[in-house]
């Protein structure tokens, strides 16, 4: 069976591993310290600080900047659930925004008309490693507290500045789905000192100094074992985007150009996953079930690519309130439907690629 994914992990972070474990130091020594200069040198981010998760992450910049009830959060209606649930963590209420079809991602036009008078903050997602309409979305966006959702497009860049350089956070991901991996992990990425300051607060129980707390909060930190493994990754993060690029491109030479994701003008994506629609939009999802199953019996584990989040019940009134709005989601539920990943990581073989290739056209010419 060719997996959908394997994490890339070799014998320096084995060795990364043990040293710290030899050390006996295993948290809030110099591990994460240097994890985060090295993810905001990658970045060119003033300041990063390392979590516990992606998900952790998007609800410490949510909380950083102040956002709870009585608050409006635009959030894009196709992803996973964490970017809508940390909003929903703090209390504020959530304004769910279709995607471009082609793009997967919203965009200023999708973000436009969901904003009203309420809003407060928008999450940019980049999804699937997909890069966002920064530069368009800069106008849409005006006055809003803009939090990216990197979990997925480290590696990846928009006109040339490294994804997790935009936005006043970017919250990414080091689960092991993700090109960069800790096994679990995340990161908030920012300019500001003053945010940078309140995220190191929240992350170690609300203390601003050893013994001094200053707010209630918890422990979201990262432990010195999954920084010591995601400094030995970051180095990696140029020869894995790499390796992904390529055999992207050569498993979309046999997938129809119109079923794939593209990218936005000035984007690199990092094909974090390689998605594929089948059938024409809005035939659902019959013939996508088909498919995997199809490709099941042909060695190649292949899943629903993502969520429809206001089909999630916790998000249900949101999504009527987006319909009220005349927001119908319509492209999301659509992709959600007739969406489907495919393998791709960066150990994967040539006779793997063979493989898949072969496979995927004898599916797909059915
Ligand atoms: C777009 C997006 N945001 C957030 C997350 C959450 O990251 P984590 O699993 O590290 O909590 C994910 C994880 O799959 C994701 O894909």
């Amino acid at each position: 069976m060719i997996p959908l994914t394997v994490p890339a992990l070799g014998a320096e972070e084995l060795a990364a591993a043990e040293s710290v474990l030899r050390s006996g130091m295993l948290v809030q020594g110099e591990e994460v310290r240097a994890f985060e200069a090295a993810l905001a040198a990658r970045t060119g981010r003033k300041h990063a600080i390392a979590v516990a998760s992606g998900t952790t992450a998007l609800e410490l910049a949510l909380r950083a900047l102040d956002l709870g009830p009585g608050d409006e959060v635009m959030c894009p209606a196709l992803t996973w659930p964490s970017p809508a649930h940390a909003a929903l963590a703090v209390g504020a209420e959530v304004a769910l925004v279709d995607v471009d079809p082609h793009e997967w991602n919203a965009t200023e036009h999708d973000f436009a008309v969901a904003r009203g008078p309420r809003t407060r903050a928008a999450i940019v997602i980049e999804q699937f490693g997909n890069p966002a309409r920064h530069r368009p979305l800069a106008g849409a966006l005006d006055g809003l507290k803009v939090i990216v959702d990197a979990a997925c497009s480290l590696g990846a860049a928009y006109e040339g500045q490294p994804c997790g350089g935009h936005g006043l956070i970017a919250c990414t991901s080091f689960h092991p789905h993700k090109e960069l991996t800790t096994g679990e992990g995340g990161a908030c990425l920012t300019d500001d000192d003053a945010i940078a300051e309140r995220l190191r607060v929240l992350r170690n129980h609300g203390q601003r100094a050893p013994g001094q707390f200053v707010q209630a909060s918890g422990n979201y930190r990262m432990t010195e074992l999954a920084a010591a493994i995601g400094r030995v990754q970051v180095d990696k993060l140029e020869t894995l985007v790499a390796a992904r690029r390529a055999l992207a491109a050569q498993l979309r030479e046999v997938l129809p150009r119109d079923a794939v994701q593209h990218a936005p003008a000035g984007g690199e994506p990092n094909h974090q996953t390689l998605g594929l629609l089948i059938g024409a939009p809005g035939s659902g999802s019959a013939a996508r079930d088909r498919v995997i199953a199809a490709l099941r019996d042909q060695g190649v584990q292949a899943g629903a690519l993502s969520y429809a989040l206001h089909r999630l019940p916790q998000l249900r009134e949101a999504g009527a309130r987006a319909q009220a709005a005349g927001r119908t989601l319509v492209h999301a539920a659509d992709l959600v439907d007739r969406g489907l990943a495919l393998p791709l990581f960066p150990s994967m073989t040539e006779a793997q690629v063979s493989a898949l290739r072969a496979a995927l056209a004898r599916v797909l010419a059915r």
